[in-house]
């Protein structure tokens, strides 16, 4: 038995985390097992190699060494946590993954993408997510709304023009693949949010039963 690997991914401050929770209730009312978890993180080594990403610092991190723990960190989630839930058959729900890579890493920071293709086969061999919702928003709204969290981290305090181009990429990469990405308008208020959320549900439900 296989688990379904569904990933969630968008800027900051797109409702990613509450949109989350709320597919997760709606799939445990199912009686499925589901697994929440996030990137880069989800087991406490994970966890400290988030910190050393996000943590603002007088050294400027070069983009490989950017590029090089962001696969650290999921090299060692996949072992500990992904892989283990799929074999036993759970719903995995993580908030990103390699998109979240090729958005940032590849549209952001600018790397190649056959670079990020690389480190992806390495690391994950054949497995990609089976689903990827796409939390779309203006940039405007998702800096207006992470400004209003409090202190920056060190991805938000990029300007516009990266977020731009992370937009850009996710939204090309769900053109390109139509069958595994779900683009929802996370500019919509919370409830039309979840009402589009209800509506992949059969969709999903057929994907893990079928
Ligand atoms: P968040 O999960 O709180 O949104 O923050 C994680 C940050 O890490 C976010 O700014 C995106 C960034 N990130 C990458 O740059 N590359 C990646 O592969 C992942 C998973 C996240």
């Amino acid at each position: 038995m296989s688990g379904l690997f569904i990933t969630l991914e968008g800027p900051e401050g797109a409702g990613k985390s509450t949109n989350r929770e709320y597919l997760a209730e709606r799939l445990r009312e199912q009686g499925l097992n589901v697994v929440l978890t996030r990137e880069p993180g989800g087991t406490p080594l994970a966890e400290r190699i988030r910190e050393l990403l996000l943590a603002p610092s007088e050294e400027n991190m070069a983009s490989d060494t950017e590029l090089l723990l962001v696969f650290a960190a999921r090299a060692q989630h996949l072992a500990q946590v992904i892989r283990p839930a799929l074999a036993r058959g759970d719903v995995v729900l993580c908030d990103r993954f390699t998109d979240a890579t090729y958005a940032y890493q590849g549209g952001g920071r600018g790397l190649d993408e056959s670079r990020i293709a690389l480190l992806e086969s390495f690391v994950q061999g054949a497995l990609r997510p089976s689903l990827t919702l796409v939390f779309d928003l203006p940039v405007e709204v998702g800096l207006a709304r992470a400004a209003a969290r409090g202190k920056l981290d060190r991805f938000e305090q990029e300007g516009r023009a990266f977020f731009e181009a992370v937009r850009a990429t996710y939204l090309r990469h769900a053109a390109a693949e139509a069958e595994r990405y779900r683009v929802l308008d996370a500019a919509q208020t919370l409830s039309d949010v979840q009402h589009a959320i209800d509506g992949l549900l059969p969709e999903i439900l057929e994907r893990i039963r079928g």
